[in-house]
């Protein structure tokens, strides 16, 4: 059964946790579907699809074409995709028209943008839509320059409350879900406690109604950084290399391709002509 944005209410309300990952490609969401209740098409493709250093550059064709090639895979897992930097920001007509360009042409079930009460406009304008909204709020990567670098928010009492105004602003605004980032622990239990709607935890605690984690980090896929949050919970990595390794010996040592990996040919006469 697909899971929808009324089963991560209801998932809240039985006090279930929610599990996402994040997920960019085909085969690995054919892999994902049906183990996790959502996966996050996140701009992360930007720093570990396309090794730029943050995810700033990440365009809406990109976000399409990732975006598109999950969903195609997904029938029970909830597919939300990100909208990069730049647009939704300038407006709420801006944000509408790209969040229904990501349902159109992507074909995923819900959208996430960064911020608090600064895009509860676009927010407001996505949900009246039919267009379901997870919002992303404390550490927000768009916003890098701004905030200073991968700084844990929310730590002085201003900030805590700030990051509080801005989820139930961004719940009374439509969004079915928050994603709250680097946010001390006990701040984010609170938070989750006060929403109605799910919060989705990353480097977040236990306290959060659902976790998420990028994928190639929670595999021990992708070693540029690793952030204290992230738990390997596989060396696929390493198997990676060790397969990559064998298959070049192999190659070298003409061990591969033997026979039951060839194809034959029966008129030999027709080679010996070729020949
Ligand atoms: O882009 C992303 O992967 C995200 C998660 C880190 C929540 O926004």
């Amino acid at each position: 059964m697909k899971n929808t944005v009324l089963t991560f209410k209801e998932m809240k309300d039985k006090g279930e946790k929610i599990s996402m990952l994040t997920c960019y490609d085909y085969s690995t969401a054919k892999l994902m579907d049906g183990t996790v209740n959502g996966i996050l098409v996140g701009d992360s493709l930007g720093n570990v699809m396309l090794g730029y250093e943050d995810t700033i550059s990440v365009t809406m064709e990109d976000m399409i074409t990732y975006g598109g090639a999950v969903a195609r895979a997904c029938k029970e897992t909830l597919v939300v995709v990100d909208m990069p930097f730049m647009s939704y920001q300038i407006s709420a007509e801006q944000a509408l028209t790209n969040a229904g360009r990501l349902m159109k042409e992507a074909h995923c079930n819900a959208v996430k943008l960064e911020g608090g009460r600064a895009v509860c406009p676009q927010i407001k304008a996505i949900t009246q839509a039919g267009i379901p909204v997870n919002a992303h709020i404390g550490l927000t990567p768009q916003s890098i320059n701004a905030l200073g670098g991968n700084r844990v928010q929310g730590k002085t009492e201003e900030a805590a409350k700030a990051l509080l105004e801005d989820a139930l602003a961004v719940q009374e605004a439509g969004a079915f879900a928050v994603t709250l980032e680097c946010v001390p622990a006990p701040l984010a239990k609170l938070i989750s406690d006060k929403l109605e709607i799910p919060t989705i935890g990353i480097g977040a605690g236990v306290g959060c109604d659902g976790q998420i984690l990028v994928y190639q980090d929670m595999l021990g896929m992708f070693h540029d950084f690793k952030p204290k949050f992230v738990k390997h919970f596989g060396n696929i990595g390493d198997e990676m290399v060790k397969a990559f390794r064998s298959y070049d010996s192999e190659v070298k040592a003409k061990s591969f391709p033997d026979e039951a990996h060839s194809f034959k040919m029966n008129n030999e006469e027709l080679l010996e002509r070729l020949y």
